[in-house]
């Protein structure tokens, strides 16, 4: 039976409020599993329909489920790492256009233009330090794949990179995605049941709901990342939207993208979001094309974003529009955090339709917990235990203006 309302609740040890985490880790008492879900976006009453999407490289067989709501917003999602592929909203003349970035097929996401697009991304999204982590008093090493670090759940068994089964919702525009990752897999312990269920409402609104399981305490984070352009994928770069974000604080990183441990105030740094920003205003080398020239994170967006407000109750984090087309998305969710990343990799690869997906063409905006928090005990705790569930949901509304 499907939980088709799985609703706000989440791992988390105590607030986002940044100064509080500081103040109360010490006396944060136990893992705090809450589990008062209210209903948080609107009925779905669409349709699925099911198709081939083509075989992996190892001969698997992938699905592809299209959704379609009352007003005619169309999502399609793969089997192949539970990946968001379409997803068709109108403007503000009633136009669809396609907003996220993706391949016509399964080949284009086994192949190297892939960065990560649309995906389920996990079992710890983000990056954990060296690839090292202990619990319980054993040390666990994962992949390095994003040198020094580990990065969105490592190598070839990255949740992202797996064929999960799907399941139609009855009498929803809805898709349960579920898998079971092994005890020792990518190195991380304990075997991972998962359920990630994508639900189109008639209010415009892609749910996406989460759910996890273990018999053994481990970490978990699992986001999804969709790289939006509302222009329509592939019709130039996001430097015209613009994004606000319910966040007073962010977490400052190292050299390698690393959380130093701070949590520093927005106010007076060009992370400040909390007003609506063009995105291309405060980036310092906007004129930049080469992918290349974005190495350092300070020629672009990547950034974790504490969200203000209590986590585990479902709260606005972003508000993203552009101008052109007046298309608006807003995000809500039951995160601690949201990871703004402002597609500073993407390489002119081709995708849907043959469309070129440019430097900047596309951001990616994460919610999850803040990166590396198995190395950080002041951060709110990612480690599931047997006997808990782990349950977390966002919601994108779509609207123009
Ligand atoms: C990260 C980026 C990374 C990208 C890979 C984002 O979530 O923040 O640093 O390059 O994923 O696609």
């Amino acid at each position: 039976m499907i939980d088709s309302n799985a609703g706000v609740c989440i791992i988390s040890r105590m607030q986002s409020n940044l100064p509080c985490i500081m103040k109360t880790a010490a006396a944060a008492v136990s893992l705090l599993i809450m589990n008062a879900c209210t209903s948080i976006s609107g009925p779905s009453t669409g349709s699925v329909k099911q198709a081939g999407f083509g075989n992996t490289k190892a001969g698997e067989s992938t699905e592809l489920y299209t959704l379609k709501n009352a007003n005619g917003v169309v999502a399609k999602v793969t089997t192949y790492g539970a990946t968001l592929v379409e997803l068709h909203v109108p403007d503000k003349d009633g136009n669809l256009a396609d907003v996220i970035n993706g391949f016509d097929s399964v080949a284009g996401y086994e192949g190297d233009g892939n960065q990560y697009f649309g995906c389920t991304t996990g079992r710890v999204c983000n990056r954990i330090a060296k690839g090292k982590f202990t619990l319980d008093g054993t040390e666990y090493t994962l992949a390095t794949n994003n040198d020094p670090n580990h990065l969105h759940g490592g190598g070839d068994k990255a949740l992202s990179k797996q064929v999960w089964k799907a399941a139609p919702v009855d009498g929803q525009a809805a898709v349960v995605f579920t898998l079971t990752s092994p005890d020792g897999e990518e190195g991380y312990p304990g075997n991972l049941s998962m359920k990630v269920t994508y639900t189109l409402t008639d209010a415009d609104e892609l749910r996406i709901d989460y759910q996890a399981t273990t018999d053994k305490a481990t970490p978990v984070n699992l986001t999804n990342h969709a790289y939006f352009n509302l222009g329509g994928a592939g019709t130039g770069t996001v430097l015209d939207h613009e994004l606000t974000l319910n966040a007073d604080h962010f977490t400052p990183v190292d050299d390698t993208l690393i959380p130093t441990g701070k949590i520093d105030p927005v106010a007076g740094t060009e992370l400040d979001f909390r007003t609506a920003h063009v995105i291309g205003d405060r980036i310092p080398d906007k004129g930049a094309t080469k992918t290349e020239d974005a190495e350092s994170a300070t020629l672009g967006y990547d950034h974790n974003f504490v969200l203000n407000g209590k986590a585990g109750t479902h709260r606005l984090a972003a508000r993203l529009k552009d101008p052109d087309s007046g298309r608006v998305m807003e995000i809500y969710t039951d995160q601690v955090a949201i990871q703004f990343y402002s597609g500073n990799f993407l390489m002119n690869q081709e995708g849907k339709a043959g469309k070129a997906y440019p430097f900047r063409g596309a951001l990616c905006l994460e919610t999850q917990h803040n990166p590396d928090s198995v190395n950080h005990p002041d951060f709110p705790s990612t480690i599931l235990r047997p006997g808990q569930t782990y349950r977390t949901t966002t919601v994108h509304r779509f609207s123009a203006e």
